[in-house]
């Protein structure tokens, strides 16, 4: 049997056991108790309670503004959800990139409070510091290099990162930091193919990624965007396994319909 399909539970060691074994790792977000539960029950190997939060679920230009209240309260209705999956948990802007006891107290809150399995952070060497006082209490850490969303206003566009010699030689750079301060995987969001597979085969840890092509030890999607709720996004990384949008509005506008011209409720759906 294979690795993914033998636990029972995952967790950081399994992911390590399935790069080992050349499995694929999946991953998916999720931000509230109805969907992680869905997406858990398909098999997923983990879910991120990602920042993309800011977008999808509270309608914000980037993932800048969510607070780690807000991080927390997410967090803690998958949490309740979920039963098979490792969760991971985006640690937000500002609450680990100034100085690594206020990343740690942040790390804490999130384990304590929502019953979170682990944390993620954006960033290489600048915020190691930050990613080893976590360790130091036990947490596993997931790195995220490439296009960090919370540095938008440093790269001015999401645009591919790392198509330059100097920026390339830095992310693998940075990958080998991340492993030696001991990270249980990374995130590698929207860099070349070429570039993912040499960060792979750098690290023994392993990697996961978001527009980084095929030579990844895993895939994550935005989960409103493969199911196709968010249409006005559509990067070339990303497929679409529904148009949710279009089956949800049509399923509104049928009802709307139907409650005007008094179709609904009928006696079958009434009390006698
Ligand atoms: O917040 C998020 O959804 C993410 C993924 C894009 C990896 O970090």
């Amino acid at each position: 049997m294979s690795v993914a399909g033998k636990a029972r539970k995952v967790t950081t060691q399994t992911l390590q056991e399935m790069k080992e074994a050349g499995e694929k790792i999946t991953m998916l977000t999720a931000y509230d108790f109805s969907l992680a539960k869905l997406v858990d029950g398909g098999g997923v190997d983990v879910i991120l309670v990602g920042d993309s939060a800011s977008n999808v679920m509270a309608g914000n230009e980037t993932t800048v503004p969510i607070t780690l209240d807000e991080m927390i309260y997410h967090a803690t209705c998958v949490v309740r959800a979920v039963n098979r999956a490792l969760i991971v948990v985006d640690m937000p802007f500002g609450s680990y990139q100034g100085d690594s006891k206020t990343a740690l107290d942040s790390a804490i809150r999130i384990m304590k409070e929502s019953g979170g399995h682990s944390v993620k952070l954006e960033g290489g060497e600048e915020i190691v510091e930050s990613v080893q006082r976590i360790l130091t209490a036990g947490i596993p850490v997931m790195g995220h290099l490439g296009l960090t969303p919370q540095s938008i206003y440093k790269f001015g566009s999401y645009a591919t990162r790392a198509q330059e010699d100097d920026e390339a030689d830095k992310l693998v750079a940075d990958a080998k930091i991340l492993e030696r301060a001991g990270c249980y995987a990374i995130v590698l969001e929207k860099i070349p193919a070429s570039l993912a597979k040499k960060v792979t085969e750098a690290v023994s840890i392993p990697t996961i990624g978001i527009g980084a092509g095929p030579n990844v030890d895993g895939q994550v999607l935005v989960l409103h965007d493969m199911l196709g709720i968010t249409m006005d996004f559509s990067p070339r990384f990303l497929r679409r396994y529904l148009e949710l949008s279009t089956q949800i509005t049509g399923a509104v506008e049928n009802y709307v319909n139907d409650v005007r011209s008094g179709d609904f409720p009928n006696d079958d759906e009434s009390y006698f």
